[in-house]
């Protein structure tokens, strides 16, 4: 069984699987509030985003985490307590 941590999406409170990426946690994250497909930020068109390339490349993903904006979330691995915001709620970092 896999141990997890907690952090914090957008506000809430999700508990993801240890030793994964912030842009795994999100997904795990939004499987129950979106459905499908992830979203990272808003391009400065307004679109929204998400990864897309898994390896630091595009930079679709991302991410203010613990109030630094920019942030790449699949280059990232998680941490207990981590904050991350996404472009999900509309207050998006582009
Ligand atoms: S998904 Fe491309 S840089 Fe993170």
């Amino acid at each position: 069984m896999a141990e997890h941590i907690e952090l914090d999406i957008d506000g809430r409170r999700v508990a993801v699987p240890t030793g994964v990426t912030v842009a795994a946690a999100i997904a795990h994250a939004m499987v129950d509030t979106l459905g499908s497909g992830v979203i990272t930020r808003r391009s400065v068109s307004g679109a929204l985003r998400g990864p897309l390339c898994g390896m630091g490349v595009c930079q679709e993903c991302r991410v203010t985490i613990n109030g630094r904006a920019h942030r790449l979330a699949c280059q990232t691995p998680i941490a207990a307590g981590m904050r991350i915001e996404t472009a999900t709620d509309c207050g998006a970092p582009t």
